[in-house]
């Protein structure tokens, strides 16, 4: 593992895709503690004031095939979740795919984007997490939280980035020696919202049903009020 600080970056994922092109190895961590133009899934923003968020992006380079790159983003979540459960005793969930909550707040996010550019065979996973913030500005203030607004305790960024990348490659190498059924099975014991009606929107259309789990690929299963399971691989949104 090799941890790369910059100050400010547009984006940790940007540097870290650029970074795995030009052939960085697996294990390289980039780390921010600003990004000018951060990114979340599905094109939305991803926001953070200076020095208050963990901003972070790991290059990984599994032999895998890519269909299953975007299985990582579990294993982040579960580290972050598990981090955050074990370490400041908060009750976080792992809301699918791969946000993180506490109480229904959205305390991390995961973006796993992938390269094949100039024969570097590359996944980034890109990991936000809200540390010191004390207050959110007003649209996202519902919304989300921090270590900080639920711990009350100010936290060192930098412990957590090692910490956090440290757990990420223990599930990581866990997953490539052993297979994703263990990572899943552990992922599912801090899964949020089983039994809960939720509606999922994607590609226009619209599912009502109460959640049942994920399946062995990690693909979401919803069971509508006719009591018919419907396997979901990939949503726009998921409200509760
Ligand atoms: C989401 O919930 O939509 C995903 C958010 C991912 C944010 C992280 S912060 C570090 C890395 N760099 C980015 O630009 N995005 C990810």
């Amino acid at each position: 593992m090799r941890l790369v600080r910059f100050d400010a970056v547009k984006s940790t994922n940007d540097t870290a895709l650029e970074m795995a092109r030009r052939g960085e190895p697996e294990g390289t961590v980039v780390i921010a503690g600003h990004q000018t133009k951060g990114r979340g899934r599905r094109g939305r923003s991803w926001w953070g004031a200076p020095g208050e968020s963990l901003f972070m992006s790991v290059i990984l380079r599994p032999d895998l095939p890519a269909e299953e790159f975007c299985r990582l983003s579990f294993v982040a979540s579960l580290a972050v979740a598990e981090h955050l459960s074990c370490e400041h005793t908060l009750d976080a969930r792992v809301k699918w795919p791969n946000d993180v909550l506490i109480d229904g707040r959205k305390i991390a996010g995961i973006l796993v984007e992938t390269t094949h550019a100039a024969g570097q065979r590359a996944a980034v996973v890109g990991i936000g997490v809200n540390v010191n913030q004390r207050s959110f500005p007003p649209e996202l203030a519902d919304l989300a939280t921090s270590v900080m607004l639920e711990t009350g305790s100010e936290v060192d960024v930098e412990r957590i980035a090692q910490a956090l990348a440290e757990t990420i490659f223990a599930y990581y190498e866990q997953y490539i020696a052993n297979g994703f059924e263990e990572i899943l099975n552990r992922w599912r014991k801090y899964m949020w919202g089983i039994g809960r009606q939720a509606e999922v929107r994607m590609e226009g259309r619209v599912l009502r049903g109460a959640i049942s789990g994920v399946d062995s690929t990690g693909a979401l299963v919803i069971r509508d009020d006719s009591g018919r399971e419907h396997t979901i691989v990939s949503a726009d949104s998921i409200t509760f």
